[in-house]
């Protein structure tokens, strides 16, 4: 008999949570003007807003924390940190960062620029921002079968390849500096790419001498889902599946926050020495001396240390497992759910759950309020309001394919048990979904608004 998947891990720390009344919590998304993102983390019960840094730290990791060093040049730390990167990615040149749109920042400095423009299978926020910010343009190849949440396919997280070359044959390969593979897809539901998809996407790539980056936060998961689901990896450990899928890129962005198991972090990657000394230089400006980029001695330790245990396959069977668990729940309970589980998070279908809510009434921002309300669970909308666009000439709301509300799961922080709990709330809001509200917008920033935009329910 099979048994059951256990946490690979005993607990020797713990952080007790708040527990607060449905009529406090009223008052606290009033408060918040109905943003997560403004909601106090200790009014939170369950936090799924993100994955990101918000990772258990290792036992060896808080004792290199506590090995750091903290010197300015030519720190010990650095070198650990840079081995370990070297090791699992191949690449010549490390450049580490304060996390990864930092990363990201330097990169379209260098690269982007108006006249520009950067593919990628689906840009995520920061990514398209920085992009945007250099005055390029960014533009997502998501696959058909990816923008269908209810679809049970292997790999949604592909690049349409065929629209890819498409695109660089209309706009001139000398206007891409560079063409993104996000792994997994994050955007696109924690969705995978596969290992003939980044083939494929460099084989087209290498025709017009363009180069293929990584956006490599979660290639750990991503490798996982290769070992499983693509049959020549089977016998291959994940350590040597991203060791591959890196041997393909010329470089990388990465979010240490997520797959280095670290609470802050990241780094830049590249092969070539150009770019890296130009990288350097605005490094000093904008973030520090290149053997500690914007971070501390302790945090690089940290790195190192997690991107060993990141590729523990007993970890990231565990990890893969516990998402789908939730998945699975609430599929059998007949909630509309991106298919199959990604690797971080699971993201409910908010255009199916909340169906008479219209995307300009953010069906997705409804249900997050409704979670937390219910039951204080903090989940973040990746929809209209996230990815909304408004119409040049008609002031229009123009959405993304989809309207998703993504529930991610921080690791090695929750237990069966929260998740449980998860379950049930989801049932009981989805239970009564025809009396979820719409919202508006009252105030919004230019970009990246749904970190600071203020709502009102409709009445
Ligand atoms: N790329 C991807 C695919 C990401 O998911 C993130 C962050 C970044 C880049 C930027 O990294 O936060 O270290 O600057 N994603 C977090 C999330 C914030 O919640 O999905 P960062």
């Amino acid at each position: 008999m099979m048994k059951t998947i256990i946490e690979p891990f005993k607990i020797k720390s713990v952080e007790p949570i708040k527990f607060t009344t449905v009529p406090e919590r009223e008052d606290i998304l009033k408060k918040a003007c109905y943003n997560p993102f403004l909601i106090p983390a200790e009014d939170v019960l369950i936090d799924l807003l993100t994955d990101s840094g918000t990772s258990a730290m290792s036992a060896r990791q808080w004792s290199g924390v506590m090995d750091g060093d903290e010197s300015y040049a030519g720190s010990r730390s650095f070198f650990r940190f840079e081995r370990a990167v070297k090791r699992l990615t191949g690449f010549r040149y490390i450049i580490p960062t304060h996390q990864g749109r930092a990363a990201e920042k330097i990169l379209f400095t260098l690269v982007g620029g108006k006249g520009k423009f950067v593919p990628n299978n689906t840009h995520f926020d920061t990514t398209r921002a920085n992009v945007e910010y250099s005055g390029a343009e960014a533009v997502d190849f998501q696959t058909e079968e990816g923008k269908q949440p209810a679809l049970v396919a292997d790999f949604k997280g592909n690049m349409n390849t065929e629209a890819l070359e498409t695109f660089i044959n209309e706009k001139g390969a000398k206007n891409i500096p560079l063409c993104i593979l996000t792994v997994t897809n994050n955007s696109g539901g924690g969705q995978p790419v596969s290992m003939a998809n980044l083939k494929e996407t460099k084989r087209i790539l290498k025709r017009y001498k363009i180069p293929l980056f990584l956006d490599a936060c979660r290639f750990a998961e991503n490798a996982y889902f290769i070992k499983k689901r693509e049959r020549a990896y089977a016998g291959r450990t994940v350590f040597e599946i991203a060791r591959e899928m890196f041997s393909y890129a010329d470089g990388c962005t990465m979010s240490a926050k997520k797959d280095a198991l670290v609470n802050m972090g990241g780094f830049l990657a590249v092969n070539d020495a150009d770019l890296a000394g130009q990288a350097r230089n605005i490094l000093i400006v904008t973030e520090g001396f290149p053997t500690y980029g914007g971070l501390a001695g302790r945090d690089l330790e940290a790195i190192a240390q997690g991107l060993e245990e990141i590729v523990d396959e007993h970890y990231l069977r565990y990890r893969i497992r516990s998402v789908e668990y939730l998945g699975e729940k609430l599929i059998l309970a007949g909630v509309p759910i991106v298919q199959p589980p990604g690797g971080h998070a699971i993201y409910l279908d908010a255009a199916r759950f909340a169906k008479h809510i219209p995307p300009h009434q953010y069906p997705g921002q409804s249900i997050v309020c409704e979670l937390f309300r219910a039951g204080g669970i903090r989940s973040v909308e990746i929809g209209s309001v996230m990815f909304g666009k408004y119409d040049a000439k008609t002031g229009k709301l123009i959405s993304p394919s989809m309207e998703l509300v993504r529930l991610a799961i921080p690791r090695r922080v929750y237990t069966q048990s929260h998740v449980d709990y998860v379950v049930e709330v989801v049932h009981e809001v989805y239970g009564r979904r025809n009396l979820l509200k719409g919202y508006r917008i009252v105030e919004e920033p230019p970009m990246l608004r749904h970190f600071t935009a203020k709502f009102l329910p409709i009445r």
